[in-house]
């Protein structure tokens, strides 16, 4: 999956030959899985026309501050097009539009739209030879750059003039490949390794039976996203669930039992930076599994149960650079037995759940949860989406991390 699915990319096209490749550029944008707006210079309309792209794109192309083939004039709103956008991608970018970007100059709607984005951007020179290696060119491209914005290079080859030189535009693949490197590149866990437990345990009683939970995963598994959406290799350890996940940066180790999770996170952990162990380890198994199916043959059946390990106090007991992240699942006294768990395991941050909120825990989509760190300050979260708690739980430990 492209680190671009899902996001939101306007393509600024100002008005160079090159402008022809942006039909195949949208393509490429929208078969990484992003949502493409199109904004157009009124002289890049000679060379690729709004009816190409706005078919491609799927959505209406903008290039004038007025809607003007509405009868009511709607004003394009260049405002609300930078913050929508992720990210602004100005390929071709002139010679003529970079120098209006570097100072400001606001000629045009991509011109405002540009002044406007509060969203990374990225821009594809395309000129002619001599015309890129003109001081006033280069000056443009260093101003550009030091605003924060990412040139993507201009290739060499034969031009639109007959000549041959640096100044072609990209081609849209390489754009697109491009800006996928330098967003993976820029993620805050990047080169980093996390380890997550997941889900329930099953311990056995039988062949045929088991004693578990409810845990759907839903809460591990969506912390395995986040992780990996902001460029961490993943390790999940999950027990028994149906949640699925497709990442390349996602490697799922499934497992059944208290011990086999216990054996896989320990197998990991040396090479993690950062655990986080949210899985609804059963505490007791049955302490002789019974090699046949048990019959029904008295009126009542007692079980002998004992303890499983504890697998987060063993990985709090020998780590060493590890970021390590328990749950905690209470119902009284919940900040209190939350702190004590923090201590005892040797935590860096402890997500408290308590099942007096409506809407945390096992099976909902949602979580209410308070994080509390190692100097046992605490967080307190509104009810949010699962998917919400998982940035929120990332955003303190990247700020821990870097503190
Ligand atoms: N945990 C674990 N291994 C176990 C039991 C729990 O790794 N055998 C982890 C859970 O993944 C969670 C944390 O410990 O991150 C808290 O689990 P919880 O059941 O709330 O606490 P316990 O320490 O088991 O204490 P108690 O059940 O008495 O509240």
């Amino acid at each position: 999956m492209s680190i671009l699915s899902g996001k939101n990319i306007l393509l600024g096209i100002s008005g160079g030959i090159a402008a022809y490749k942006t039909a195949t550029l949208v393509r490429s944008f929208i078969k990484a899985g992003a949502n493409v707006q199109v904004v157009m210079t009124p002289a890049s309309k000679d060379f690729v026309t709004p009816l190409t792209l706005s078919t491609l794109s799927k959505n209406p192309v903008h290039s004038t501050f007025t809607n003007d083939q509405d009868d009511n004039a709607m004003w394009n709103n260049h405002v609300e097009l930078g913050l929508w956008a992720d990210y602004l991608v100005v390929a071709p970018a002139t010679a003529n539009t970079l120098s209006k970007m570097a100072n400001g100059t606001c000629d045009n709607l991509l011109l405002a739209t540009y002044l406007s984005a509060k969203c990374k951007v990225y821009f594809a020179p395309a000129m002619d030879l001599d015309m890129y290696i003109h001081p006033s060119s280069v000056h443009s491209f260093e101003t550009l750059k030091s605003y924060g914005n990412v040139m993507i290079p201009a290739t060499s080859g034969e031009l639109a003039s007959g000549l041959i030189g640096q100044g072609r535009m990209a081609e849209p693949d390489d754009i697109v490949s491009f800006i996928e490197k330098d967003i993976i590149n820029g993620l805050p866990l990047k080169n980093k390794k996390v380890l997550i437990t997941a889900g329930p345990t099953h311990e056995a009683i039988d062949p045929v039976r088991f004693i578990g939970n409810h845990s759907s995963g839903k809460m591990g598994f969506e912390i395995a996203k986040e992780a990996a959406n902001l460029g961490a290799e993943v390790i999940l350890i999950s027990g028994p669930t149906h949640q699925k996940v497709a990442h390349d940066l996602i490697t799922v180790i499934p497992v059944i039992s208290a011990q086999d999770m216990y054996d896989a996170a320990h197998l990991y952990f040396n090479n993690s930076d950062i655990a986080i162990l949210s899985a609804a380890v059963a505490d007791y198994k049955p302490k002789n599994v019974a090699s046949q199916k048990i019959k029904k043959k008295s009126s009542t059946l007692t079980l002998d149960l004992e303890k499983t390990k504890d697998i987060l106090a063993s990985l709090g007991a020998i780590k060493t650079k590890q970021f390590l992240v328990g749950f905690a699942l209470e119902t009284n006294n919940e900040l209190e037995h939350a702190k004590l768990k923090l201590k005892k395991k040797n935590l860096d941050l402890i997500v408290l759940n308590s099942l007096n909120d409506k809407g945390a825990g096992f099976k909902s989509d949602t979580n209410k949860v308070t994080l509390i760190n190692k100097d046992e300050v605490a967080k307190v979260y509104e009810l949010k989406s699962k998917t919400e708690v998982a940035k929120d739980l990332f955003n303190t430990i990247i700020n821990t991390i870097h503190a």
